[in-house]
């Protein structure tokens, strides 16, 4: 299994954003992209991949999103927005809520995600330009893969997460975020991880 967890300060927290303008909903085109990269193959899914979302735009901050394609999901590239309309719309006060087959929505901060995955005993990874060549970081199963939106990582944030974990480089470019979860795919794709 690998993982991705992609923050965002500014995505919306409700489903009442235009999925028409992703841009105006706190920059969800970019977590739209990021998600494609990461679980969308050409003819298929990745379904060895989970994808966190944690939100921390208006109106009701922060909401993590748990994303694992399923036979039972009905999902389609060109309508990643309304998908995340749907499951922002089951949210419930006080639960983690199955909104659609392997699509989970609660409210919970992005240390806290970070907390339980590593309890989990999974291996954790920030992707930042400075970080490990990617080429040479040793990668093993049940691997995470952390990064930030437009904006990045909030520098308080980057700090503690700095202290507990790996920092690995995709390449000495400041990619797009969607562009290093293809990167990184492809890598574990040839490692066959
Ligand atoms: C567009 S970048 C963020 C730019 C932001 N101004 C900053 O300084 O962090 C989006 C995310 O992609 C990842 N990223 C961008 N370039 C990278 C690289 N060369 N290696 C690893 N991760 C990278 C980082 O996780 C970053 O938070």
């Amino acid at each position: 299994m690998r993982e991705f967890v992609y923050f965002s300060q500014s995505a919306r927290t409700s489903g009442n954003f235009d999925s028409s303008d992703l841009m105006k909903a706190g920059r969800m085109d970019i977590a739209i992209h990021s998600f494609i990269q990461g679980v969308f193959l050409s003819h298929g899914f990745r379904k060895d991949t989970k994808f966190h979302f944690v939100f921390y735009g208006q109106p009701d901050p922060p909401k993590h999103i748990e994303i694992q394609v399923k036979d039972e999901l009905e999902i389609s590239k060109k309508d990643v927005g309304n998908l995340i309309k749907k499951i922002l719309y089951k949210y419930k006060e006080g639960k983690r809520t199955e909104a659609l087959p392997g699509c989970f929505v609660e409210k919970k901060s992005f240390m806290k995600v970070i907390e339980e995955l590593s309890e989990e005993g999974k291996e954790i990874f920030l992707l930042d330009k400075k970080g490990e060549d990617i080429r040479k970081a040793k990668i093993r199963d049940n691997c995470v893969f952390i990064l930030g939106d437009h904006e990045g990582i909030p520098q308080k944030e980057f700090k503690r997460l700095k202290k507990i974990m790996n920092l690995v480089s995709v390449g000495n470019k400041m990619y797009f975020a969607s562009q290093t979860v293809a990167v990184v795919n492809n890598e574990l794709d040839y490692r066959g991880i």
